[in-house]
């Protein structure tokens, strides 16, 4: 049998406390409500949702998010505060880049996730299959970067991402209205780290 190896299980516990990372997926989720028309009738995946931190804080605008992640560790930390959200939450336990998920969405977010992938255009196109017609994704990550943003860049296969190319799989994978805005700055001791949000429908 295949061995998972989960890359966050030592980060999991403590992953919230990092005020740099509630305030990162905080303005992603200020970005989104502001950008895209939510209701309360919609059923989103929140892709590499981790602890939840970017699920917390757009769960008061929609019925219910579907974290989807393959780090059990992670997914834990989700189960154990999911009391707090305010929205229905559902948890699974998959690797979209091997695997497929059968369900459909209204929207999928997603923060800091897409550079742990190495198939990008391949990614956009999965996600792509499992929107509702109409529906949206809301990707944010980080732009171009110098491989200095991790402290260890096991698991990452993106130093960020140039916005022109991923525009590029975007259209590729048959979304429209693909826009860019940058969501955060994320400043670290030695250099700032800008995010972006990437917005399309299908
Ligand atoms: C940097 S963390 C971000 C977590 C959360 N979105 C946040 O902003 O705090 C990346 C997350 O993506 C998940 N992830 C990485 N590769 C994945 C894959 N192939 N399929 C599903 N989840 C993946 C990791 O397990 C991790 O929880």
């Amino acid at each position: 049998m295949e061995n998972k190896v989960d890359h966050f299980a030592h980060k999991s516990k403590s992953w919230d406390m990092s005020s740099r990372r509630v305030q990162n997926a905080k303005g992603i989720a200020g970005l989104i409500v502001k950008n895209i028309k939510l209701d309360k009738s919609m059923e989103l995946m929140d892709f590499g949702a981790g602890t939840g931190l970017l699920s917390y804080f757009v769960a008061p605008f929609v019925k219910k998010i579907v974290a989807v992640d393959n780090s059990p560790s992670m997914l834990v930390e989700f189960e154990n505060k999911c009391d707090e959200f305010s929205c229905e939450t559902e948890v699974i336990e998959k690797d979209l880049s091997t695997e497929t998920l059968d369900r459909n969405f209204d929207g999928i977010i997603s923060s800091m996730t897409i550079h742990h992938l190495e198939d990008t255009a391949a990614l956009l196109s999965k996600l792509y299959g499992m929107l509702n017609d109409g529906g949206f994704v809301a990707i944010a990550d980080l732009d171009s970067e110098d491989g200095s943003f991790h402290s260890d860049n096991t698991g990452v296969f993106h130093y960020g991402f140039d916005r022109h190319l991923l525009a590029e799989y975007a259209q590729e994978a048959g979304f429209k209205d693909v826009t860019f805005s940058l969501a955060s700055t994320i400043n670290k001791p030695h250099a700032d780290f800008t995010v972006f949000l990437m917005t399309a429908v299908k």
